[in-house]
């Protein structure tokens, strides 16, 4: 066994999860390869946040079939939130019987241990932790893909049970990591060279409520101001009901935090909210905003808006477009509600697709227009820009704020920090020179 092929669907956090597939299987000397078809061992590691991200899969996961039947001995193994769903992964292995082994959110962990057994004894295997609050596991090897930026967790899990999401369910209750830990894993990375850190978590505002020391993510933030390197500081998600004024406070006055916040609104009606069980209004979300612009009037706030939840009425979505242009998000994640199983608006009355279709349509041109907008304050302005990549001599990289900016560049300026005007907004991009 030589080679490995890893896909990940979904957020953040899978992409990191992966980090620790891929960390297990190269501790074992598999090399990674860029196509399923010359590999050995091949992961995918699957999202089941909404049904375009599950039939995607499927989609994927079918196609295995072939390879599978040229190349008996290849491993096929399907990780992550789609199996954890209730039932889920007797159905995969019914319909994709070629499916060799399937670890739940918990087990990835096992990996190497079911690669092996499954060479030893030829046998199918499933493991899924389904505890309400499983362990976390630590020391597992990462191997990291997203230089300059080091993914870290800071909790897993979710305690909100917002009435649209299946996270709860497939990730369990809310589990903090040690800080101590967390603070050993970000001097680790910032020693050996990375120049972001994000911190990653389902809820990280309730970072640490779970413990029994009295930590929270404000003290947790505290402890990472006081590390004297210069790097940046991301986190993600934040919760409205939970941001508090103390933490955005910490952030305007520490350089290290990026003036970047994400803050997933969901509706800008209030019967929409309650419905979602998002306990705030769209009073609170408002002032929330204008909190952050009083301490960071330069920040880049960027958000998750949902259409089509059940029974939203023309009013309620009229509430979500007035909330956006009183907002003037940088950018938002824009989708259209999809009923997942099990999760309490899957139950409630659904809306018919052509009124989801003409409003996140008219949702997504307002937004455009108004991330179009601010794009031109960008303009004839300098910024430090971090870079993240590199293609035929142009690289890519991040503004405090969160902003990608284009310009001219070579591999090795991939980490570093460079000072760029911004001369050009095209199509939604930023362009610049070096000053
Ligand atoms: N349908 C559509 N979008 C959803 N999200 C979460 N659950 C669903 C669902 N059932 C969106 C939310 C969340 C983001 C990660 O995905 O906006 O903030
Ligand atoms: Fe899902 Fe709500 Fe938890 Fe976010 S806070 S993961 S939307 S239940």
């Amino acid at each position: 066994m030589n080679y490995y092929y890893i896909e990940t669907f979904g957020c953040q956090m899978n992409v990191h999860e992966s980090e620790k597939i891929a960390g297990i299987l190269e501790e074992k000397g598999l090399t990674r390869v860029s196509e399923a078809s010359l590999s050995d061992v091949v992961v995918f590691n699957t999202c089941c946040i909404r049904d375009t991200a599950e039939k995607k899969i499927e989609g994927n996961i079918g196609e295995l079939k072939a390879l599978k039947r040229a190349r008996p001995d290849m491993i096929i193994v399907i990780s992550g939130c789609m199996t954890q769903q209730s039932g889920r992964a007797e159905a995969l292995k019914k319909r994709f019987p070629f499916i060799d082994i399937i670890l739940g959110t918990n087990n990835q962990y096992e990996l190497w241990d079911k690669i092996e057994r499954l060479i030893s004894g030829k046998k199918k295997l499933i493991s899924i932790d389904d505890a309400e609050k499983p362990p976390i596991s630590e020391d597992v090897p990462i191997c990291r893909t997203s230089f300059p930026n080091a993914w870290i967790n800071i909790m897993y899990g979710c305690n909100n049970f917002c009435t649209y999401c299946i996270v709860p369910y497939v990730r369990g209750r809310e589990r903090s990591r040690d800080p101590e830990l967390i603070l050993k894993e970000i001097t680790a990375a910032t020693d050996s060279g990375y120049k972001e850190i994000t911190l990653l978590g389902q809820n990280v505002d309730s970072y640490g409520s779970d413990l029994a020391s009295g930590m929270n993510f404000y003290k947790l933030l505290e402890r990472i101001a006081g590390i004297e390197k210069k790097f940046r500081v991301r986190f993600m998600t934040s919760h409205p009901k939970d941001l508090s004024e103390d933490v955005i406070k910490l952030i305007a006055e520490h350089k290290n935090f990026c003036k970047n916040i994400h803050l997933p609104v969901q509706s800008g009606s209030d019967s929409v909210l309650r419905r979602m069980n998002r306990k705030y209004t769209k009073k609170r979300y408002l002032e929330l905003i204008d909190c952050i612009r009083k301490y960071m009037p330069e920040a880049g706030i960027t958000t998750d808006i949902m259409v089509g939840f059940p029974s939203e009425s023309d009013e309620d979505f009229r509430e979500t477009v007035d909330l956006v242009e009183r907002v003037r998000f940088q950018n938002a994640f824009t989708f259209v509600y999809s009923p997942r199983k099990g999760t309490p608006a899957a139950a409630m009355e659904q809306l018919p697709p052509e009124v989801k279709k003409a409003r996140i349509t008219e949702l997504v041109a307002r937004q455009n227009a108004i991330s179009d907008e601010i794009s031109r304050d960008y303009l004839a302005r300098e910024y430090e820009i971090l870079v993240e990549d590199e293609l035929d001599g142009v690289v890519a990289g991040r503004t405090d704020s969160g902003r990608l900016v284009r310009f001219p560049g070579e591999k090795s300026d991939i980490g570093k920090f460079i000072n760029v005007l911004v001369t050009k907004n095209k199509a939604s991009s930023l362009y610049g020179e070096r000053v």
